[in-house]
């Protein structure tokens, strides 16, 4: 039988003793992660400790003593990392849990242990455990010292504001015990964290694989006069107040079981809600009172942090998803700029000014990336500059946001305070974040409302207002069917305006080169100009590379779908290159121009555009002809 077969049990037993744990209440229970790089001893410990917490029965000890023989492990040692590495393989069959979950309990104390891979890659994995961690075990391994992996994660654990540490300097008998090597690492490390706002380290020398201060002192390391690994963990005082105890509940859904009841629903995110508070609706500050909680279909007088609840008010007030239930005297606040510390999660890059949807609570939002202030070199903490973000990547950022968010700064409440950027298109986490503070409180700023506006704009130009957005590249003919379209519109009476990216970058764009990130913003800028453009009543004509597909459809969103229209001007870049109509392709090969858009910088293709045209099978004409009729017949 394989050893994943033959563990299936346990992992059954471990979720139900896990869920026993939880359930019992008398015993407190400490959240921890384990830290450090591949192979310093993560399973091998946890596998330790879940062993020693007797939530390993009888037959599965034997049938790891006969795996580990037969893996070679010598002697009568048990290679725990088998066991927990079993359980990985086997919870990875399912859907992709990034972090897993470990319960064990001593007499004194419960313990949930996240389980985070240790590949640079998985720093996600890392955050969300951390991101509800007491205190964090950073692993090293005895012969190797720090790596950037410790650096990375310690730097990590505090930006997620843990604030106890325990130095686990594993593998101690690889280094025979010596206490020079050990207290040289400890030196090491705790002048590297110096001003990282712990609590405390504490270091410690073990052994996982043979047992060395785990739960017992070791015999051989006489010169070590703390504790062992379990009572340290037994002993940390668990911050009760781990996030702030205001009431922060934000509504999910507002429930209407008949005409008579209208409740509201949400989970609380910290604090207390009680029958007859005085609590106030935010974002619009309605003010009422507290009628009745309900917890699990029961009327109760109150309820706390963590419980999905539903609760009915005094009298009829304006609530729906996304606004958030605080108190009368403790409001959060709301805004939709911030200082923010960002750990860019993805593979794909970031770039100043691409259109993202933020998640923070249940609230979401679109979100730009602004500024990026610096970012910082985990190894040396030098700040480094930057306007694109890679893998990995942590830096200082301001962020804008398209609406008002209500928050709080993570110091305060973790929950209202952290955050994950999502790309729009492939739905994947980017980034998370932290926010630092707002930058500016938005409750001031108003949409002016005028009285003139875009349809009687529209009704005195006697047509509607659109975009023909262009894309294609460089010598794809987009210029001339701009051209062209705007002749014959013009001559039919109507009002017209192109934006071409030869002129505007002599004016509005004149600052922005041909980066990735200058692309980004260039064609930020179009969209906005454009929909002041519809919004004033014209039919406005653009032609641009704008080469990434993000842009464009930042820049349809901006507008109602019959006002954006996306025309590919497709062309074999071969025949745009043999055009050449202004040298550039050719300079491009001599090297003479950096990030020529087809030679050595992207263009992605629309994937589903309004139109395409390919300009080596029709005429400009024909293309004029085709635009004319379907888009401009009224
Ligand atoms: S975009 O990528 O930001 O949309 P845009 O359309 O404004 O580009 O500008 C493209 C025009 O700038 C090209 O038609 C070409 O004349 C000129 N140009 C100069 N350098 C480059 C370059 N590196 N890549 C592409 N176009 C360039």
């Amino acid at each position: 039988m394989s050893l994943k077969k033959k563990i299936a049990p346990l992992s059954n037993k471990v979720s139900e003793i896990g869920k026993f744990l939880q359930n019992q209440s008398s015993l407190k229970t400490l959240r921890f992660i384990t830290c450090g790089s591949v192979d310093d001893g993560k399973s091998t410990l946890i596998g330790r400790m879940l062993y020693e917490a007797q939530l390993i029965f009888d037959d599965q000890i034997i049938s790891l003593e006969n795996d580990s023989k037969k893996s070679g492990t010598q002697g009568a040692d048990i290679d725990f990392a088998l066991l927990v590495d079993g359980l990985a393989a086997e919870r990875e069959q399912g859907i992709t849990i990034d972090v897993a979950y470990r319960y064990f309990a001593t007499d004194k104390r419960k313990f949930i242990v996240a389980d985070t891979p240790g590949h640079e890659q998985y720093t996600r994995n890392m955050i969300t455990g951390a991101s509800t961690a007491d205190a964090a075990i950073i692993l090293v391994d005895a012969r190797n010292g720090l790596m950037t992996q410790t650096k990375r994660h310690s730097y990590l654990c505090s930006l997620m504001g843990i604030k106890n540490i325990i130095l686990a300097i594993n593998k101690m008998d690889l280094i025979a015990y010596k206490k020079n090597d050990y207290l040289k690492i400890v030196e090491e490390y705790k002048s590297f964290v110096s001003d990282f706002n712990f609590k405390q380290v504490i270091p410690l020398p073990i052994s996982a694989l043979k047992g060395d201060n785990i739960v017992e002192i070791s015999n051989k390391m006489k010169w070590y006069d703390g504790k062992t690994l379990i009572s340290l963990l037994e002993n940390i005082s668990i911050s009760k107040k781990k996030t702030n105890e205001q009431l922060r509940l934000p509504i999910q859904w507002v429930n209407r079981l008949d005409s008579e009841f209208r409740g509201f629903s949400g989970t609380i995110v910290s604090g207390k809600l009680k029958k007859g508070d005085l609590v106030s609706v935010l974002p619009n500050g309605n003010k009422a009172k507290i009628l009745e909680v309900i917890v699990s279909g029961k009327s109760v007088p109150s309820a706390q942090v963590n419980q999905a609840v539903t609760f009915t008010l005094d009298k009829e007030i304006d609530i729906s998803r996304g606004n958030m239930l605080v108190p009368i005297d403790q409001p959060c606040e709301i805004s939709n700029q911030f200082q923010v510390k960002l750990v860019w999660m993805s593979d794909t890059k970031g770039l100043l000014g691409r259109s993202h949807l933020i998640k923070i609570g249940h609230q979401t939002a679109g979100a730009q990336i602004t500024n990026i202030k610096h970012k910082i070199n985990v190894n040396t903490f030098e700040k480094l500059p930057g306007n694109t973000l890679e893998l990995n990547d942590i830096c200082l950022a301001e962020i804008n946001l398209d609406k008002s968010i209500i928050f709080e700064n993570y110091n305060t409440n973790r929950a209202l305070g952290s955050f994950i950027l999502i790309d729009r298109v492939t739905n994947q986490t980017l980034a998370v974040g932290m926010i630092n503070f707002s930058l500016r409180r938005s409750q001031n700023i108003y949409n002016q409302k005028l009285d003139v506006n875009k349809k009687s704009r529209q009704i005195l130009n006697g047509h509607k207002s659109k975009v023909i957005w262009l894309t294609g590249l460089s010598g794809s003919g987009k210029s001339t069917i701009a051209n062209a379209l705007e002749t014959r519109l013009h001559e039919q009476g109507k009002r017209t305006y192109i934006l071409d990216g030869d002129n505007i970058r002599h004016g509005l764009s004149k600052d922005l080169g041909f980066t990735d990130s200058d692309r980004v913003e260039n064609i930020r800028r179009i969209g906005e100009v454009a929909k002041l453009m519809v919004d004033a009543g014209i039919i406005v004509l653009t032609a641009f590379i704008s080469p990434f597909r993000a842009e464009r459809d930042l820049a349809r969103s901006l507008l109602n779908e019959d006002e954006f229209k996306e025309v590919f001007i497709d062309v074999p870049l071969k025949i745009a290159e043999e055009r050449d109509p202004k040298g550039l392709y050719k300079k491009a090969r001599e090297g003479k121009i950096k990030n020529f858009t087809g030679i050595d910088s992207d263009y992605e293709k629309p994937l589903l555009p309004d139109y395409t045209f390919k300009t080596d099978k029709l005429t400009v004409k024909q293309i004029v002809e085709e635009l004319l009729i379907k888009e401009f017949k009224d």
